[in-house]
């Protein structure tokens, strides 16, 4: 069953996110008696903003006051922040945070003389609406040196400290060797942090990907 939620948006991007439509299903997240598998937490790693961009809505691949579109495969990221019982957790802040699709990320901290693409907003933040639900647009994520392709997330509840991991691409030949990754021994719980981009069919976004991340709480 679809629900519609009304999100905040900017103008421009109505067509886009308008709408936050049919969150159902969570088998895969499915742990022993009833209950929900945590997601794993991963490390921050070192290229969290320093210093928020002044454009940090959910739209990652439109910058404000820029005309172009950022280079990359765009995807329409979403999922549900629950607690263990599939509880959903309204008015969480989630941030993602990823490099643009040429490795880079836009932060200080990133030397490596690579391009730099000016429209890619490099990070997001967005909060959970009634159903828990979340929605970015942003590019599929690409491999840079020593990582496979993965997009950071903080997840703030009301009243809690962030939860840190970070979400990864299914069928990424990188990830057999990323250190982060295989860092978490137990397979059903690293498969927690693997998301399969699949074509839309059409729409503003080329390819979807779905991420329900399970607190700790509940
Ligand atoms: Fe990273």
């Amino acid at each position: 069953m679809a629900r519609i939620v009304q999100i905040p948006h900017k103008p421009r991007r109505r067509r886009f996110l308008g709408t936050l439509v049919g969150l159902t299903g969570l088998a895969s997240a499915s742990g022993a008696a009833g209950a929900l598998l945590r997601t794993p937490a991963q490390s921050r790693g070192p290229f969290y903003p320093q210093k928020l961009p002044l454009d940090s809505d959910s739209d990652l691949v439109q910058v404000e006051g820029k005309s172009g579109l950022a280079k990359g495969e765009i995807t329409d990221l979403r999922g549900r922040v629950l607690d263990l019982r599939g509880r959903a957790v309204a008015g969480a802040r989630v941030e993602i945070w990823q490099c643009d699709a040429f490795g880079r990320y836009h932060h200080p901290g990133d030397r490596r003389n690579v391009a730099l693409d000016p429209n890619f907003q490099g990070y997001g933040r967005f909060t959970t609406s009634q159903e828990g639900g979340y929605r970015f647009r942003t590019i599929k994520p690409v491999p840079y040196p020593g990582r496979a392709p993965h997009i950071h997330f903080a997840v703030t509840a009301p009243g809690a400290d962030p939860f840190i991991t970070q979400m990864y691409v299914a069928g990424a030949p990188e990830n057999e060797r990323d250190f982060l990754l295989n860092r978490i021994s137990d397979p059903r719980l690293r498969a927690r942090l693997i998301v399969a981009f699949t074509p839309t069919g059409g729409g503003s976004a080329g390819l979807k990907a779905r991420f329900d991340i399970v607190l700790g709480q509940g």
